[in-house]
């Protein structure tokens, strides 16, 4: 049974802010995105939000007329009116925050570039200095690869190593030059065996780039 669509209102969409008014019906829903910018949301009706999220888990969240509350860029879910009268609230969106928008979609590239086994578009989403550290090797800090050819060859040998390889249930988010994206990595090594592990990578970035790449993954025992 799908559910109704939330209805947006844009009340000002300066450049600087996007105020946008999302009435929802009982049951109604925005459907799946991810925030590219930093926001506040201000009830205009006390409510309950049920909360769709990118882990396959749910939240709810209680609304109170009047009283607002702010998240960060990256938030992803689907909003759900879980109450049983209509429910609504005013979007602020700071809009001019561009720069972590910009990084957040090479977050999503960088994802989809491991999923495909792409080198090329992994190495467009790396700045002109870049660097990999791994999450295994000798030192503290893991095997460091420093400049895009020892980067170029690190991700081809990972490819390489695992034959089969997925990044799944992929999460990110950006808080001003720090990325955070977290996956589960499922893959098969060259000698068969199976490897499936949670990890995230830290990334620093230069423009909308990625200049590090800091990876880091459980460690099974
Ligand atoms: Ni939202």
């Amino acid at each position: 049974m799908s559910r109704p669509a939330a209805e947006p209102v844009v009340h000002i969409d300066d450049g600087r802010f996007r105020v946008t008014e999302w009435r929802f019906a009982p049951g109604a829903e925005t459907g799946w995105h991810i925030h590219g910018h930093d926001y506040v949301i201000v009830p205009l009706t006390d409510g309950r939000l049920e909360l769709g999220l990118p882990d396959g888990g749910s939240a709810e969240a209680t609304l109170s007329r009047g009283v607002p509350y702010s998240r960060r860029t990256g938030v992803a879910h689907n909003v759900v009116n879980g109450g049983d009268e209509p429910l609504a609230f005013l979007e602020v969106e700071a809009v001019d925050s561009d720069l972590s928008a910009r990084r957040l979609e090479t977050l999503d590239r960088f994802l989809a570039a491991w999923n495909g086994r792409d080198v090329d578009a992994l190495m467009a989403c790396m700045a002109d200095s870049c660097a990999f550290r791994a999450s295994g090797g000798p030192g503290a800090d893991g095997t460091r690869h420093e400049g895009r050819g020892a980067v170029r060859a690190a991700y081809a040998a990972l490819f390489e190593a695992f034959p089969e390889a997925a990044w799944t249930r992929g999460r990110h988010s950006v808080s001003g030059d720090t990325g955070l994206s977290s996956w589960r990595f499922v893959g098969v090594t060259a000698a068969g065996e199976r490897v499936e592990v949670d990890g995230c990578d830290i990334f620093d970035f230069d423009g909308d780039r990625i200049a590090l790449k800091d990876s880091y993954r459980k460690n099974r025992g």
